[in-house]
């Protein structure tokens, strides 16, 4: 069956673009997904041959599998609870298996381009040449791709005699083998570097501007994050029990050599980690605090102290980018674009972000809740409040984020997995009686 919707083109068929094509697949809806690599599941496939795939050989999910899944397809039982990257690519590959669109993903072929024509219409430049005309466009390019690096970088950097390198470009122990290696951060590209490192490198130290709340994968013989009564608590009751409960569990991050953190748990994007206080514990790993300078081969930290070190590797987050758009069209600042439910840009209508959060949970079973939500905007059963509502809730929502969190670049797209599910279902019941309301004025798309 098809319908009279506008024609849509998908960017990227990563979890998130595979996840809004099975919900316009399901709905009748047609579309084109256009994706630089030659298979789905974007970060997810090591060596991915899109050229900007952050896997590494050891990286395992830190959300659980069940926290992960999509509502209507589970992962394999088979699967242990944080499978490796390899079991995640094949789930991607199996669900649009299962769900039967793939021919409607052109792979091997990137969007170019993307600009606003006529009358609210866009044309899409793509690698092979082409342009098109299209209605709307759904951006699922992902942001975890473009490497943030130290900003400023670092006095002596650019004549530092050893090698820098972005965590993004991590593959495995061979390039930390017999080096004196220096991590920087304390986010979990950061962990799981330095836990790496602390085997193969010959010596390992983990520096930080700040410390962090690292969280078990198990706690009582269950992961972190599986479903629980508690996960319904208002976040305001829920992060001290949990604080309560790591403090019973772990102890104190300075028992392990670590800064203790300047903040409260929930209050950052959280790190989490099986293995580095293992790492600490067995003194693996050497503790500093911020890097001040680099000479030579040598790091200077900000408490004086100095180490020799061949290799700095920057654990230092990515910058949420969209290289289709002209800067004038639409720009991220700061590493922020106002979006209403984190997803909907209030002045281009048909231009939609899913996937673009950080939740505290995993962003599939979002995007698949975003996806139903553009599937019915689509065909006219959803329909978006009026401009003005739509800023004064995206400026509550930026200033609670900046209230919350930590001020940091990495904290822009902060949401809690189960109130943001929530809102969206309370959004989906006021988008479609805003769409069957008589008089609306206001489409999806106008
Ligand atoms: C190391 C690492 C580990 C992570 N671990 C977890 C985890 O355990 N749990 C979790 O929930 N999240 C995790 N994340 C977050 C991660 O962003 C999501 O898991 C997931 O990859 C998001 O999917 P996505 O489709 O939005 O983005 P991506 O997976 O990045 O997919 C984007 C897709 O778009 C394609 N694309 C990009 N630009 C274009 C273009 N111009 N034209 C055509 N195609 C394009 C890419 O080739 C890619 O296939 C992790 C991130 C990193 C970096
Ligand atoms: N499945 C997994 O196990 C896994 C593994 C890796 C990554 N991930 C996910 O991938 C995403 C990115 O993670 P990430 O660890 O790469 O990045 P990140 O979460 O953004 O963490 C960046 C870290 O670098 C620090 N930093 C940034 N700029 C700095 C500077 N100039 N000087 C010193 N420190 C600086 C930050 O400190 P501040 O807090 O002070 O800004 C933070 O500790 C996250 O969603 C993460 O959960 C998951």
């Amino acid at each position: 069956m098809t319908t009279a919707t506008p024609s849509t083109c998908i960017i990227g068929a990563g979890s998130t673009g595979i996840a809004v094509a099975k919900a316009l697949n399901e709905r009748g809806i047609t579309f084109d997904c256009f994706e630089l690599g030659d298979r789905v599941g974007g970060n997810w496939v090591f060596r991915n041959k899109n050229g900007v795939s952050a896997s590494y050989r050891s990286l395992h999910i830190n959300t659980s599998r069940e926290r992960m899944e999509f509502s209507d397809f589970p992962m394999p039982k088979s699967y242990p609870d944080f499978p490796r990257h390899d079991h995640i690519a094949e789930y991607f590959d199996d669900y649009v298996e299962r769900f039967g669109f793939r021919d409607d993903i052109t792979f091997g072929v990137g969007v170019e381009h993307v600009a606003a024509v006529g009358d609210g219409g866009f044309e899409v430049r793509t690698t092979d040449g082409l342009s098109r005309i299209y209605g709307v466009v759904v951006v699922a390019n992902g942001h975890h791709w473009d490497p943030r690096w130290p900003e400023p970088a670092f006095p002596g950097s650019a004549d530092f005699k050893g090698e820098q390198m972005h965590s993004h470009l991590y593959e495995d122990e061979r390039q930390l083998r017999d080096r004196d290696v220096v991590v920087l951060g304390m986010g979990n590209s950061a962990m799981d570097i330095a836990v790496d490192a602390s085997y193969h490198a010959k010596s390992t130290i983990l520096a930080a501007r700040r410390g962090a709340h690292i969280v078990p994968k198990y706690i009582f013989g269950r992961p972190m994050d599986r479903e629980s009564p508690v996960n319904k608590l208002p976040m305001r009751i829920r992060m001290p029990l949990m604080q309560r409960l790591l403090m019973s569990q772990v102890g104190k991050m300075s028992d392990y050599g670590l800064p203790e953190p300047d903040h409260k748990l929930g209050h950052a994007h959280p790190t989490v980690s099986g293995r580095i206080l293992d790492r600490l514990a067995h003194g693996a790993i050497t503790v500093k605090p911020n890097i001040a300078s680099l000479a030579g081969e040598t790091v200077k930290f900000v408490d004086g102290s100095e180490a020799h070190a061949d290799f700095v590797v920057y654990c230092t987050g990515y910058k949420i980018s969209f290289p289709f758009f002209d800067p004038g069209f639409i720009s991220v600042r700061d590493n922020e674009l106002p979006l209403y439910r984190s997803m909907f840009h209030p002045e281009v209508r048909n231009l939609f972000f899913p996937g673009l959060i950080q939740p505290l949970g995993a962003i599939m079973p979002i995007a698949e809740r975003q996806g139903g939500l553009i599937g019915e905007a689509l065909l006219g059963r959803y329909a978006l409040p009026p401009r003005a509502q739509m800023e004064r809730d995206i400026d509550r929502k930026r200033a609670q984020m900046r209230k919350r969190y930590v001020a940091s670049k990495r904290h822009t797209i902060q949401v809690d997995f189960e109130v943001y599910m929530r809102e969206l279902a309370n959004e989906f019941e006021q988008g479609r009686k805003r769409a069957e309301s008589p008089g609306r004025a206001v489409s999806a798309f106008a």
